[in-house]
């Protein structure tokens, strides 16, 4: 971790890709930017989100931190989508974070502040992701975890992180939006402290996302693009923003753009989705929770909410791999997908300074991953059988 979001401020003449290590008396350039006190021990590694952000945050103690060393993800230049769309596009990498996930930033919060409240046990209902992350904090913060989520529907990798890390997982016959129903009437009769993004604290470690990009950029995107689920995400960056530009950290505030699939897009059709389908299993979601928080973000930053079909996912899918380098999941995809749409339909304009979230890493999701890909040939150990099998004769 310590050679991630740091090593943008390597100074002048450090080869490119050489390990981050600040020579005493350095202070990285972020430090600065993000107000952390000239005190601060030279060569400190990233301290997560509460650690970098707390002053933004709700109050928690320093001994009630509860902290995989989250956030400070890489902001990306993206060449290929930049060409594709006469724009100057970004990758917000957040599957670099601990569970691999954008979750992960609301979970250290929400976590903390469950378990400095006396919670034995955490809940949610998930598509994947929360259950992942909410696993690994409840894990790290010695509680019991309890996950609930819809039968055959989440990504193995998901499935296997839940599970290694020690939660209690329920697989509903249901969908996610059952799931939730399910937490939520369990929270109200019985001890547990639910951490899906209807916790507000959650929203609150999700928006330091748009500090980070303020932070690097010098400035607000003009527009940013990102799947849509359960919209606690897309709520949470316009939280952040909107906090950095009244706070004069930020000339402006970007347009928020929100993909959906095309068969879960409750916010496009702007009726609940009673059976959603869509490869992209995470915002696999007919009803969700912060609908009218995302319909606000939209609505106050000029933005709008689009569907992309699966098709278009896949194929931003695997644009995103192979011409920009970035293993991104189907969900992350979406938000690629939809700045495509939009650059063509004309609802960005060329040249707009532009970032899309990558909310999830691929590697949660091999089933999809290999499902795209020929059968690797079997060889020999010959050079010449190899030679062959790859056309170099
Ligand atoms: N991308 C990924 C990879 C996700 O896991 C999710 C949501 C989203 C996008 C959409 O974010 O819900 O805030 O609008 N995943 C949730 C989960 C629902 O249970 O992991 P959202």
């Amino acid at each position: 971790m310590s050679d991630r979001q740091p090593s943008r401020g390597a100074p002048a003449g450090r080869r490119p890709g050489m390990a981050w290590r600040e020579a005493p008396g350095d202070r990285p350039h972020w430090a600065a930017r993000r107000g952390v006190p000239e005190g601060r021990p030279p060569g400190m590694a990233w301290r997560g989100v509460i650690g970098e952000f707390g002053s933004s945050l709700p109050e928690i103690d320093a001994d009630a931190v509860v902290t995989l060393g989250e956030g400070g993800t890489p902001l990306l230049p993206a060449p290929a989508l930049s060409e594709l769309t006469g724009c100057q596009v970004h990758l917000k990498i957040e599957g670099m974070n601990p569970t691999g996930s954008f979750k992960d930033r609301g979970m250290t919060v929400a976590v903390s502040l469950a378990a400095a409240r006396g919670a034995r046990t955490v809940i949610c209902a998930s598509t994947g992701n929360t259950s992942a992350s909410a696993a690994a904090y409840a894990a790290r913060a010695g509680l019991d975890c309890v996950v609930l989520v819809p039968r055959g529907k989440i990504a193995l990798g998901k499935l296997a992180q839940a599970l290694v890390y020690g939660a209690r997982l329920l697989q509903v016959d249901g969908n996610f939006d059952d799931c939730l129903e399910l937490v939520r009437k369990l929270a109200i009769s019985h001890p547990v402290a639910v951490v899906n993004s209807v916790n507000p604290d959650r929203l609150e470690g999700q928006k330091t996302a748009a500090f980070e990009v303020v932070d690097v950029l010098g400035d607000a995107p003009e527009v940013h693009c990102l799947p849509v689920g359960n919209a606690g995400n897309i709520s949470a960056y316009w939280m952040g923003y909107r906090e950095y530009l009244t706070a004069g950290r930020t000339s402006r505030a970007p347009r928020m753009l929100g993909f959906q699939a095309a068969g879960a897009a409750p916010l496009v059709t702007g009726q609940p989705v009673s059976s959603p389908v869509t490869i992209a299993s995470a915002i696999r979601i007919g009803n969700p929770a912060s609908w009218h928080l995302a319909e606000a973000a939209r609505d106050e930053s000029g933005g709008m909410f689009a569907a992309v079909t699966d098709g278009q996912i896949l194929d931003a899918y695997r644009l995103l791999a192979v011409r920009e380098g970035v293993f991104g999941e189907p969900a992350s995809a979406a938000g690629v997908a939809g700045l495509l749409q939009a650059s063509k339909n004309g609802d960005v304009d060329p040249g707009s300074l532009v970032v899309c979230t990558i909310t999830g890493t691929g590697l949660k999701d091999p089933d999809t991953a290999m499902a795209g890909t020929p059968e690797p040939a079997v060889v020999p150990a010959e050079t010449e059988a190899a030679a062959a099998a790859l056309g170099l004769v």
